[in-house]
């Protein structure tokens, strides 16, 4: 959407509608209150008629009645009992906005709520996480519907700064959040496809086309073959009971100087898993083709980092195939050799992320990597763990943890750290092979990271565990686009400390 930052004084800006903020008890956020001024205390009186309630998420559209004014029509937004909003109050107000605008004929609107104080948050953040919310609130899945009915689009937006805020911070935090939705928007589109269309090529030949809309970019697509010649047994033994070729597909972004150790992220990418012949049962398991929202993530994310043309390289890997039933599948009881070397059984052949995201740590190691960060669904023990709020997280990298758990915080798309003591890499003791691909019933999120771990001694590894995160289930059913907002904001951070 065409958005921008406005600093005039609002009453004589025209638009088709001003959204303002209101708290309890009767008291206007300053906006209302020079809206009020200039209006013959319409909120005011409005207020005293209890036309709205104003907990945090309540809102009311109003025809202005001065039709001298340029304003033509007034959404009033419930911000609860105090300032200081903290950062989910404001988020649920800033949505319930976006909600009933969307649901108006509004083409075009002003929003003060930028305006409103959040505990510990600056204009930056308000702006980015306005946009971030806007977006999101637009979004819809179309491209599968024979007759889908236009998304409502915006003329303009503008968001209203006080006299107290900078603007190029603001401006900062508009670029931040335009990339961030479109990074997100990106992920959700591909994740949300169905596994009919968006197999392992359709995901390559996505990443090759985004390489073209950006000079920064650049891809390269491993074939089963060349996965052959480097020894990714594991990896291929996934993709063998399935008529989709495997690939791996390897997204570059370059801007900085050839010296410096990327960051590499790796994103898990089935884009169908029905768990091979240790099969899943079939209720719910058309979700299952959200098992590359990883992957995804990775693809959204390094088109972030390319539209903020961010002075970093980052290397983002893609182990794509799908998980099927089939003749030459694998089975409970195999045993196969990584990229490592290490001997793998596998004793259910529905934990087949870990032998994907095994070889690609050790492909990782080429690129003398700063630090490496997978992300994968890759258990439903995590769901049980975390349920779907937090993204769990893993790593041998305590630093490394705590920057992807601040990142988390600010980005409003949080995780939280699991441990992973030695005492854990125990369950997975294999008496036929070097390591079992799982490790029992207990602590399911734990044990896989603890597999992966096995893979990534050599570098500063951390692991996000996404199962909950990163699709909603139910009625709202459809990808989220996550940990996109919150991988950007860790680049962000390195960014600027570089
Ligand atoms: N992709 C699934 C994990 C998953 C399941 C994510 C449900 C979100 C919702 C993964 O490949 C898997 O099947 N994991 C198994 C591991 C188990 C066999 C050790 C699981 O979680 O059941
Ligand atoms: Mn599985
Ligand atoms: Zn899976």
């Amino acid at each position: 959407m065409p958005y921008s930052i406005q600093q005039s004084p609002m009453s004589e800006e025209p638009t088709g509608c001003l959204v303002v903020g209101v708290y309890q008890k009767q008291r206007l956020s300053s906006a209302a209150r020079l809206f009020d001024e200039k209006h013959d205390n319409l909120i005011a009186k409005l207020l005293q008629r209890d036309e709205i309630k104003a907990k945090v998420g309540n809102t009311l559209l109003c025809i202005n009645p001065d039709s001298n004014s340029p304003i033509q029509r007034i959404l009033l937004v419930g911000l609860g009992k105090e300032s200081p909003l903290n950062v989910n109050e404001f988020r649920k107000a800033v949505s319930a906005a976006a909600k009933t605008l969307k649901e108006s004929v509004v083409t075009d609107f002003i929003s003060t709520l930028t305006g409103v104080e959040v505990k510990d948050r600056t204009i930056d953040w308000k702006v980015a996480q306005t946009v971030e919310l806007f977006e999101a609130t637009l979004y819809q899945f179309t491209q599968m519907k024979s007759e889908a009915k236009e998304p409502k689009t915006y003329e303009h937006i503008g968001l209203l700064l006080t006299s107290n805020d900078d603007l190029s911070a603001a401006e900062q935090g508009l670029q931040h959040g335009i990339a961030v939705a479109h990074g997100v928007a990106l992920a959700k589109e591909l994740a949300n496809l169905p596994g009919n269309i968006c197999t392992p090529t359709y995901l390559a030949e996505q990443a090759i086309e985004l390489s073209h809309n950006h000079a920064t970019l650049s891809v390269e697509i491993l074939e089963e073959h060349d996965m052959e010649e480097l020894g990714m047994g594991a990896l291929l033994s996934v993709s063998k009971g399935s008529r989709e070729p495997a690939k791996l597909i390897v997204l570059k972004y370059s801007a900085a100087g050839n010296d410096q150790p990327p960051i590499v992220l790796i994103g898990k990418g089935l884009t169908f898993d029905a768990g091979g012949i240790s099969l899943k049962p079939s209720a719910g398991m058309d979700e299952m083709k959200y098992d590359m929202c990883a992957g995804a993530a990775v693809i959204g994310t390094l088109s972030a980092a390319a539209s903020l043309e961010l002075p970093l390289n980052i290397v983002g890997i893609i182990p794509a195939s799908e998980n099927l039933p089939d003749g030459a599948a694998n089975k409970p009881g195999d045993i196969v050799t990584s990229m490592a070397g290490k001997t793998i059984e596998i004793l259910n052949t529905d934990a087949e992320g870990r032998l994907l995201l095994c070889d690609a740590l050790t492909y990782a190691k080429r690129f003398n990597p700063a630090k490496v960060i997978d992300l994968a669904t890759l258990t439903g023990a995590c769901l049980v763990a975390l349920g779907r709020t937090p993204s769990g997280l893993l790593g041998n990298d305590q630093d490394l943890c705590d920057a992807l758990l601040a990142a988390g915080e600010v980005a409003a798309d949080r995780a939280w750290q699991l441990p992973m003591w030695e005492e854990y890499q125990e369950l997975l003791h294999s008496n036929f092979a070097d390591i079992a691909n799982i490790g029992g019933r207990d602590a399911g999120t734990i044990t896989a990271a603890c597999f992966l771990a096995r893979f990534a001694k050599e570098f500063s590894w951390a692991h996000l565990d996404i199962a909950g995160t990163a699709w909603k289930t139910g009625k709202a059913k459809g990808a989220t686009g996550r940990p996109v907002p919150l991988l950007v904001q860790y680049l962000c951070t390195l960014a600027a400390a570089e």
